[in-house]
């Protein structure tokens, strides 16, 4: 086994595991910003170790603010901070200068829209000016007693940790008068009154209560991130107000081209709330980075080595995969740096993380010391940092893509907008003057990031949206008041999935398969397998299985040193027969019977944090399938059962075996894809799989691969398939040796 890996390395085969995917996508942006590089074959190539002696080129000199006069102002604030109540600090924000005016604009008009810099109070205080002002009303309007003020946020992390700020403020438990509502995380009771949401659970609930009954008032923050939920909950709410005048909507947005808005909800009054912020020197790198990951580790330590303290670095990175990678790099420096440097504490900030972690990154920073955000676009305008002097902006952010000729959805690490740069700059000079550092050239800036970001809606897969809105009891989508409209390409191609999953009949209204499947806040394809396995005898499993599916974080862990063991240890759960699917299902089965102990995580290279992600999602699907009458049942060693289930909602990913034994063409599109390298059954290649995504990077490579006998497609998918297209692939013949049998194999 050794020996064999051993040569594997050697011939350059070796593969890359999901923690290292981040490496891969460094290809994928490469490509997205057609730069060409060349070509990297071995993973070895790509590790960094931090040089202290290496620098970054910067087009200027990095200027730091007089050291002195840093540390006096630094000094004053935490002064002020020590002695200003929460009450003072709130009067001290720049919204609250126009409290009084915005509630009077919103006494009159049903809808306004409020523009102000990130930081000026749009999110902790507004709600709890419309709580204020509709407490009052109540006294002689009966009916507005008891409703809530809900606060919508297309980011969890922004909707948990503001509402505990919040809570604070107004000096309630998180939970009691404040609370929060995330996908599978309700922290609300009777005495709610102010809910902080994400715009997605927002449209949840009004799918159970279209009246919206409950609430006085929404705000739909972050509106210019322009996410579908958002958009849609524009759609939905401008119409909810002409129907209920005394209805009110604020919509709230960081950036000032917000004419658009106020045109859409027929010439709102817009607030332009000025913000004080410093000035912020921007610098450019001479050169182009190739590993910007690399490069923002370097320029990190090449800010706290050489420039005084105070003022906190904050990094942009794309997301979990390569924030981890980058903090252990970091931390790894430190231990290395030792007594030569002082103290930098390393704070993470994406939306999967545990909330205590997050919470971090707010806290503020002990004198003597710095500390390192390494955050996702959260920190953009969804979240204020204070004590943020530097940024460093490698220019790329995560982004769906989605191409409706071929149904392929894909995440692709993309340049970010001029108007992202502009932001994320911004949050360097929130409390004294600052620096940000672009990780491309200032030719680059203008060259290759757009002005701005095409809004989610024209980029997305559309089959949850439309799902949703049908069962919101919207059937006409192509006059839908959509802020932006979806191409109608993108929008045919969503009904067509939710048709060939049986959720739309043929006149395209929802089905009682539909119905369920709008139940789960899940993907549809996901949703339809846990109904198929109800079918089938095997929920059990098929609940698990899709937890797994959707835990974004890096589930098998590589340390560099302990790579052979790391393998031979993931090799024990695998299972050829079942594929990827089934080897998760093996992980997490054996974890269970570990009684979750975070020791086996350790022993098998696996990621605890992930595992109980998984479980609490897991959790919560076995709640909602309680709701929809889906019964727990199980097919302990019946693999068909199971996979059978998974088919029928994959059955558009299905794919089979080229003629040269390698590749592989879907059978729908026939577009070459390749099994992943990290894939179980990379070596073995059944004739025919389907697949849980696509990921572009050298190749398109699938991803959670699984083998399935080509019959099965017609059973779980009649109409998807023409007449004769599967057994004209040349089913029939013999199935590869070992299909459907019982078992676990490998353990
Ligand atoms: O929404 P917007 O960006 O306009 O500002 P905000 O999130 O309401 O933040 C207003 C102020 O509240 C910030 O300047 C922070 O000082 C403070 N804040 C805090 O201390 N802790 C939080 N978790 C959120 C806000
Ligand atoms: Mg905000």
């Amino acid at each position: 086994d050794k020996l064999e890996v051993l040569n594997k390395r050697r011939k350059g085969e070796e593969y890359k595991s999901e923690s290292q995917l981040w490496e891969d996508e460094v290809t994928a942006r490469a490509r997205a910003a057609q730069v060409q590089k060349p070509a990297r074959e071995r993973e070895e190539d790509y590790e960094f170790v931090f040089d202290t002696t290496q620098a970054l080129k910067w087009d200027t000199e990095l200027k730091s603010v007089d050291p002195q006069k840093q540390m006096l102002q630094a000094q004053l604030e935490a002064a002020e901070k020590r002695v200003k109540s929460i009450e003072e600090v709130r009067k001290s924000l720049p919204i609250y200068q126009y409290k009084e005016q915005i509630l009077a604009a919103v006494a009159e008009h049903q809808i306004i829209i409020v523009v102000a810099n990130t930081g000026s109070g749009k999110t902790t205080q507004l709600p709890q000016y419309l709580l204020e002002m509709f407490d009052r009303q109540a006294v002689k309007n009966a009916s507005l007693s008891g409703k809530m003020v809900a606060c919508t946020q297309p980011r969890r992390v922004a909707a948990t940790s503001v509402a505990k700020r919040v809570a604070e403020e107004m000096g309630t438990k998180l939970g009691h008068k404040v609370g929060y509502s995330i996908r599978f995380e309700d922290k609300t009771s009777e005495q709610t009154r102010l809910k902080y949401m994400t715009d997605g659970m927002l449209l949840r609930e009004l799918m159970g209560d279209p009246s919206l009954n409950s609430y006085s008032s929404v705000i739909i923050d972050e509106a210019h991130e322009r996410s579908i939920n958002t958009d849609i909950l524009c759609a939905i709410l401008k119409d909810h107000a002409r129907a209920n005048p005394d209805f009110r909507l604020i919509v709230s947005s960081a950036t000032m081209n917000a004419q658009a808005f106020s045109k859409y909800f027929d010439d709102a009054p817009i607030f332009n709330v000025p913000g004080s912020t410093f000035p912020v020197h921007i610098n450019y790198t001479v050169a182009s980075e190739a590993n910007y990951l690399a490069a923002a580790v370097t320029t990190l330590f090449q800010i706290h080595l050489s420039q005084p303290i105070p003022g906190d670095v904050l990094i942009f990175l794309t997301g979990e995969d390569e924030i981890e990678a980058a903090a252990t790099n970091v931390e790894e420096t430190i231990r290395k740096l030792g007594s030569r440097a002082p103290e930098l504490i390393v704070c993470r900030l994406y939306s999967g993380l545990d909330s205590a972690l997050q919470l971090k990154a707010f806290e503020p920073t002990p004198p003597g010391a710095r500390k390192v955000i390494l955050s996702t676009n959260i920190a953009e305008t969804s979240v204020t940092l204070d004590g943020v002097r530097w940024v460093c902006d490698p220019g790329y952010e995560k982004q769906h893509h989605f191409d409706s000729r071929t149904g392929m959805d894909s995440l692709v690490i993309t340049p970010i907008s001029r108007a992202s740069a502009a932001q994320r700059a911004g949050r360097a000079g929130r409390t004294a003057e600052g620096t940000c550092l672009r990780l491309y050239t200032k030719h680059a800036y203008y060259s290759e990031l757009p002005e701005s970001t095409p809004p989610e809606i024209q980029r997305a897969n559309l089959s949850s949206v439309v799902l949703q809105l049908k069962s919101l009891g919207i059937n006409n989508l192509i006059d839908f008041d959509f802020p932006d409209p979806p191409s109608p390409d993108v929008l045919a191609r969503a009904l067509e999935e939710l048709y060939a999953l049986g959720a739309l009949n043929d006149g395209g209204s929802l089905t009682s398969i539909g119905r369920k499947l709008a139940e789960f806040p899940l993907n549809p394809l996901l949703a339809k397998c846990i109904l198929e396995a109800d079918r089938l005898g095997c929920v059990d499993e098929v609940l698990t299985i899709v937890a797994m599916l959707g835990e974004s974080g890096a589930l098998f862990l590589r340390p560099k040193d302990k790579r052979i063991l790391a393998d031979s240890a993931r090799s024990r759960f695998s299972s050829k027969e079942g594929g990827d699917q089934l080897s998760l299902l093996n992980v997490y089965n054996s974890w269970a019977e570990s009684d979750y102990d975070p020791m086996f995580c350790k022993e098998n290279f696996l990621q605890y944090r992930s595992l109980v992600r998984a479980r609490d999602v897991r959790d919560q699907l076995v709640k909602l399938c309680d709701r929809v009458e889906v019964a727990p049942s199980s097919a302990v060693s019946d693999h068909v059962a199971i996979r059978k289930s998974l088919t029928s909602g994959f059955f558009a990913n299905a794919a089979r075996l080229a003629r040269d034994g390698q590749s592989y063409r879907t059978i729908k599109n026939s577009m070459t894809v390749w099994i992943h390298p990290s894939s179980t059954l990379n070596e073995t290649r059944p004739r025919f799989v389907i697949y849980g995504e696509l990921v572009l990077t050298t190749k398109e490579y699938m991803r959670n691969v699984m083998p399935i006998d080509p019959l099965w497609l017609n059973e779980v998918a009649p109409h998807f398939f023409k007449e004769g297209e599967i057994e004209k692939l040349g089913v029939g013949k013999k199935m590869p040796k070992g299909q459907g049998k019982v078992g676990v194999d490998g353990r």
